[in-house]
């Protein structure tokens, strides 16, 4: 971990608090601060020690949600929702559609580093399945000409 993201993390912690409550929100915090969208082992261990929680803990919280990842992804991971109302309003269908317009697969990064895709528990969109999420932000009722157009609002 280089020095800016040391104080990265803490300047995170120090916003956040150090309740156990807040290691959610300062584990959601530091990740997006990283470009790869990832939580390395190394900055675990440095949330566990300044917050006075165990890294076991904190390794615990970070392997369980979807949300974390321990590898590098991409500036940008979009998550699209295979849950079962997202299952039957053709999800997949999306997935084939972003697939075809990054020139990856579900699981992998572009080259340039700029997106990633993945698939997600449901993240409460389902009113407007088929749903992914780009980062915080949801986007719902997709076809081709709208994921053109998210996708190409990230490229700039
Ligand atoms: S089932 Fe897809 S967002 Fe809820």
């Amino acid at each position: 971990m280089d020095e800016l993201m040391r104080r990265e993390v803490l300047k995170i912690i120090e916003s956040q608090g150090k309740a156990r409550e807040a290691l959610i929100p300062v584990l959601k915090a530091v990740q997006r601060v990283n470009p790869k969208q990832y939580i390395p082992q190394e900055v675990s261990q440095l949330v566990a020690s300044t917050m006075g929680i165990s890294e076991s803990e904190v390794y615990e919280v970070v392997s369980f949600y979807a949300e974390f990842s321990e590898k590098p992804r991409a500036r940008n991971v979009i998550r699209i929702c295979d849950s079962t109302v997202c299952r039957v309003t053709h999800h997949r269908k999306t997935a084939e559609l972003l697939e075809a317009a990054l020139g990856i697969r579900v699981g992998e990064a572009t080259e340039d580093g700029v997106f990633c895709l993945e698939y997600s528990p449901c993240f409460g969109a389902c009113d407007v399945a088929p749903a992914i999420r780009i980062n915080d932000r949801v986007y719902g009722n997709l076809d081709g000409e709208k994921l053109e157009e998210i996708l190409q609002s990230y490229r700039r």
